[in-house]
């Protein structure tokens, strides 16, 4: 070996040893988090002069064997928000809408513009939660009070925030809660999972989790109103409830969240990065599970925002929850996943063009929630078979936890909106929504009994 190579092997070494070391202090000693340091060097990516399309009777080109939404990706630079058999949402910039629309139109697919400026979108987001957490503070200073907590559901929070709550809530109920810390993720942050039981050897159990989409930050926001309602009042919540064992996890993907906040609001997959494509990162964990992997509806190519990764279960977080789950599936009854956007109740399978044998069961449970939602905020959501409404997919958690875990209540709440705001959903209707993410909840909850 020369000198030259000697030398760089050494710095690789000590490189890779400074890595390890960070790794580990960050997340086990201060609590601290390594990746937000690294977040905050980056540049934030923005918007202007970006639109919000849909693209509408896609599957009509589908016929003709185009692949449209491909298309528009890699030749167009498009984000693709949603795809579903009747339409494609995107959000493409001023610059590439000439060419993406004669594109369109040659193939005679009609374009819809939702907005015309995404970054509009973000900014609004932002000062009208500021301006929400300002008047509650506001108030508070008032009162001359402080209820001890910062979270609140004016606003989306960081995940520091969300992890508080979770602390503080294990600290107030000790008797009945217990907080786990189940993995960790590649820039070293926790992946926590909070436990309420009143009898875990014995009760019937129900998984909920939020937040396996970085971009999705209404589903964190509704998986943390959940908590609350129950926790507000666990003594006089009815016996349908408390007679479960719950496990929440607000944050499946903790790095994708926290990019999202701070450097690319339309971040979807986690943040790990590829070592096949040298400038890609993130895997998109909603299509990592080990179910029907190779199936359609993701991607091989590490670019892409719905990349399947290297191998079922590559991604620490994936792995993380399906074995602390695996090791659970005893008298796991409900499983339930909140995403958005669309309003939509949807149950296995997703990898599939088939129903499970009890589709029958899970529709009517999922018919209750909507009607129930209805009356409460007015918000329409629509129950179905995935496949039906968002394509086939594979990977998907749902579908894992059913098909192997053999769970029953399977379900995937796509909430809020139907488009006008897609992911960007203004704070103002994050109570609402959180109501209709909770009613799908004490629903499915009852029908277990
Ligand atoms: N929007 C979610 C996703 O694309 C829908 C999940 C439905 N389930 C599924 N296994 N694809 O991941
Ligand atoms: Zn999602």
């Amino acid at each position: 070996m020369n000198h030259r190579s000697l030398l760089l092997w050494m710095l690789f070494g000590s490189l890779l040893a400074l890595a390890v070391a960070r790794g580990n202090s960050n997340a086990s000693l201060t609590g601290h988090v390594l990746g937000d340091h690294e977040d905050l060097n980056e540049i934030p990516v923005r918007y202007d002069d970006t639109e919000l399309w849909r693209i509408h009777n896609i599957s009509d080109a589908l016929l003709w064997t185009v692949p449209v939404t491909e298309i528009m990706e890699n030749k167009f630079g498009a984000n693709i928000w949603k795809e579903n058999p009747k339409y494609v949402d995107l959000s493409i910039t001023k610059t590439q809408a000439k060419g993406a629309r004669s594109f369109l139109n040659a193939h005679r697919l009609d374009t819809e513009v939702l907005a015309r400026n995404v970054q509009d979108l973000i900014d609004e987001e932002q000062l009208e939660g500021i301006r929400a957490t300002q008047a509650k503070l506001g108030r508070r200073i008032r009162k001359a009070s402080n209820d001890g907590s910062e979270m609140n559901w004016n606003d989306y929070q960081s995940l520091e925030t969300i992890y508080d709550y979770m602390r503080e809530i294990r600290a107030k109920y000790p008797d009945i809660c217990r907080l786990y810390t189940i993995g960790h993720t590649y820039g070293g942050r926790e992946l926590k999972v909070l436990r309420i039981s009143e009898n875990p050897r014995d009760n019937k159990k129900i998984w909920i989790d939020g937040g396996i989409h970085a971009r999705e930050w209404i589903s964190p926001a509704t998986v943390t109103f959940i908590l609350s309602k129950l926790m507000d009042d666990w003594e006089n919540q009815p016996k349908y409830i408390r007679e479960l064992t719950w496990y929440i996890m607000p944050v499946m993907n903790p790095d994708g969240y926290q990019y999202s906040r701070t450097v690319n609001r339309l971040w979807r997959k986690n943040r790990s990065p590829s070592t096949i494509r040298a400038n890609c990162f993130g895997v998109d964990l909603n299509r990592n599970f080990d179910i029907g992997w190779t199936s359609q509806g993701s991607s091989k190519d590490p670019c892409s925002d719905i990349y399947r990764g290297s191998a079922p279960n590559s991604e620490l977080e994936t792995k993380a929850v399906a074995e602390f789950l695996s090791k659970r599936k005893y008298n796991l009854e409900a499983y339930l996943t909140y995403h958005s956007y669309g309003q939509l109740i949807v149950y296995p399978w997703a990898f599939k063009a088939v129903k499970v044998k009890d589709a029958n069961v899970l529709q009517r449970v999922a018919n209750t929630a909507a009607e129930r939602i209805i009356q409460k905020t007015g918000t329409p959501y629509k129950a179905a078979v995935t496949h039906e409404v968002l394509g086939i997919a594979g990977g998907g958690s749902d579908d894992w936890s059913r098909g192997v875990l053999g769970v029953k209540y399977v379900y995937t709440v796509e909430l809020r909106d139907r488009g006008l705001n897609g992911f960007v959903l203004p704070p103002k209707y994050i109570k609402d929504t959180a109501i209709e993410g909770w009613t799908v909840a004490e629903t499915v909850a009852q029908a277990i009994g």
